[in-house]
């Protein structure tokens, strides 16, 4: 898989973040096709989840591991731009997982990362505005709503639907 990809293993209190491994595509996909995940993230091909995780636009993808299975999936694309330095994230946990607490646990060890490993000071998210469950465990974490992005996604329904875009500053992560 990309060679830059989470080169670094990183540990939430009960997540373990690592580089995505061929063998995971299969998982990583049945767990994306799950209506309760892929109504959010659309539905993969294995093809296309492999796709995916080795996007050039993204600077960063691990696989979300929970009592040793595959539990999910981070995404991160670095603005490395001197002035504008940002981290934008996007992340998926299997259905079956949700509600626990692991998603606030994955984003917490990714930030934590990126704040005071990679220099950043900023994040942001941008989840669909009826994401209730996202946004409520993005705020877990300390994001803040920003503003609505005006159709900013399509969804699987292909209709173009609003997010709201969330940032947080390295000193608001709790
Ligand atoms: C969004 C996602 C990553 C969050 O991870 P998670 O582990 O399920 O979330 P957490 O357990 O950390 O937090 C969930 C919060 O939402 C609350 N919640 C649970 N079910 C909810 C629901 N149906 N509606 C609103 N809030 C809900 C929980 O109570 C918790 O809030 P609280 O701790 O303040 O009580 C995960 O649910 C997911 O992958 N969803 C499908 C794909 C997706 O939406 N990805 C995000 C795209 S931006």
């Amino acid at each position: 898989m990309r060679p830059d990809s989470a080169d670094v293993e990183l540990r939430g209190e009960r997540v373990r973040l690592r580089r995505v491994r061929d063998d995971d595509i299969a998982e990583l996909t049945a767990k994306v096709n799950a209506p309760e995940v892929a109504r959010w993230w659309g539905s993969y091909t294995e093809q296309e989840m492999r796709a995916e995780v080795n996007d050039p636009g993204i600077t960063a993808c691990w696989t979300v591991e929970v009592d040793g299975q595959v539990g999910g999936l981070v995404e991160v694309t670095e603005d490395n731009e001197p002035d504008y330095r940002n981290v934008a994230l996007d992340l998926f946990i299997a259905a079956p997982l949700h509600g626990r607490g692991l998603g606030a646990d994955a984003l917490r060890a990714i930030l934590r990362h990126m704040f005071e490993q990679r220099g950043h000071h900023r994040a942001t998210i941008d989840p669909a505005v009826e994401n209730e469950r996202a946004i409520r465990s993005y705020a877990r974490v300390g994001f803040r709503p920003v503003g609505v992005l005006r159709r900013a996604e399509r969804g699987p329904d292909g209709h173009w639907r609003d997010a709201l875009l969330m940032d947080l500053l390295a000193e608001e992560l709790r």
